[in-house]
């Protein structure tokens, strides 16, 4: 594999050389970044499914597109970047016919570019108005979550979201001391209200997230998205999911496992009335995190994780597959039989095969 040093002035892409290598990018490949910010794994997506490869990249922020669009300018002809939510990937595929394809990342949460500007108000080391939306065409912001909310709803948003200890008590302080209009105001009122410093996270990192997630629907998006990546994939597409917070990290991995099961009944029951059918495999058990030389180089890596799997093809969608291609031959149990459905159904799916279906056959 090629060295990849793919940094923005200012976004250093996180966990790259292992979402290349997890994604298994080859020449004439199509992929998917559903999350451009500085476009750093684009430009090594690009990098190695050339020549003839194609990528599809999207963001919510407007400004991500603009400069990413500089920066893949040698890519042009091979390159369709969207500003767009990926809670609607399918529909945006269907839209630009960008499908199937053989692997979509999502690297989540919000680029160095975006925590880094003013304006953005999604960093309490710097003063900037309270904002946090990633697309300027969402309604509500940051301010209006904190200046409008009750007490308890507040609490809960910042229990559930931040997964902080004290939610109750920074909710307080928020409702006593609003309204609040900057950043480092509400910083300070966190500050005050936990007492500094918590361990090795400033006092109001949590609450900060918690916003962060709210003002977005950043968990919702996720779920939806997720269901959606799997049906764009070709068989063996890989599916590579970066998350930086446990609340992520849970929706990915409960994700991941339960699309590795058949059925999902509860055990008690004698005939399957879910109709599920696996439709991943997991690559590794295990998430991938940075390596110590990246996280020093990087230390907003530190809390990365890197989890990936494979599309397989089910069984319903074998017989399905078959009634398109309008076959006669025989499907048994365990797969496909005949050179020629094979050959046909490679074609069909514009993909070469190599583990799964030669298995099968
Ligand atoms: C961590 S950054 C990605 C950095 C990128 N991989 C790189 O190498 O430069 C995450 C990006 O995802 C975008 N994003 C987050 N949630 C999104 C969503 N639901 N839809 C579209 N883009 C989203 C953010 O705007 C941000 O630009």
């Amino acid at each position: 594999m090629t060295s990849l040093k793919m940094a923005t002035p200012s976004h250093i892409s996180v966990l790259l050389q292992e979402a290349i290598e997890a994604l298994q990018v080859k020449p004439g490949g199509r992929y998917i970044d559903c999350t451009l910010g500085g476009g750093g794994h684009a430009a090594a997506l690009l990098a190695h499914s050339s020549p003839s490869g194609r990528l599809l990249g999207i963001d919510a922020d407007p400004e991500a597109i603009t400069i990413t669009r500089a920066r893949l300018k040698a890519y042009n002809d091979s390159t369709l970047l969207i500003n767009e939510n990926f809670a609607n990937l399918q529909v945006i595929c269907i839209r630009y016919d960008f499908l199937p394809v053989h692997g979509i990342l999502f690297d989540l949460g919000l680029s160095s570019l975006q925590l880094d500007s003013l304006s953005r108000g999604f960093s309490f080391q710097h003063d900037g108005p309270l904002d946090m939306r990633f697309s300027p065409e969402q309604e509500i912001t940051a301010s209006d979550i904190v200046n409008t909310s009750s007490e308890s709803e507040l609490a809960h948003l910042i229990k559930t979201y931040g997964e902080e200890r004290y939610s109750r008590r920074i909710a307080h302080y928020i409702v006593e001391k609003r309204p609040l209009k900057s950043t480092l105001q509400l910083a300070q009122v966190i500050e005050r209200a936990v007492g500094g410093r918590k361990g090795r996270i400033h006092a109001a990192t949590r609450t900060f997230q918690a916003l962060r997630i709210a003002v977005n629907h950043e968990l919702e998006h996720l779920e939806l998205a997720l269901r959606q990546a799997v049906n764009l994939l070709v068989p063996q597409g890989r599916l590579v999911v970066i998350s930086y917070h446990s609340l992520e990290d849970r929706i990915v991995k409960q994700f991941m496992q339960r699309e590795t099961k058949g059925c999902l009944c509860p055990p008690d029951i004698p005939t399957c009335v879910c109709g599920h059918t696996a439709s991943l495999r997991l690559i590794r058990k295990k998430v991938i995190t940075p390596s110590p030389s990246e996280v020093e180089r990087n230390p907003r890596s530190r809390s990365a994780k890197l989890r990936v799997a494979e599309r397989i093809v089910t069984q319903d969608e074998q017989y399905e597959i078959a009634e398109k291609l309008c076959c006669s031959v025989p499907i048994k149990a365990n797969g496909w039989r005949r050179p020629a459905t094979l050959k046909k159904l490679q074609e069909w799916l514009d993909y070469e095969p190599v583990g799964t279906f030669s298995r099968l056959g």
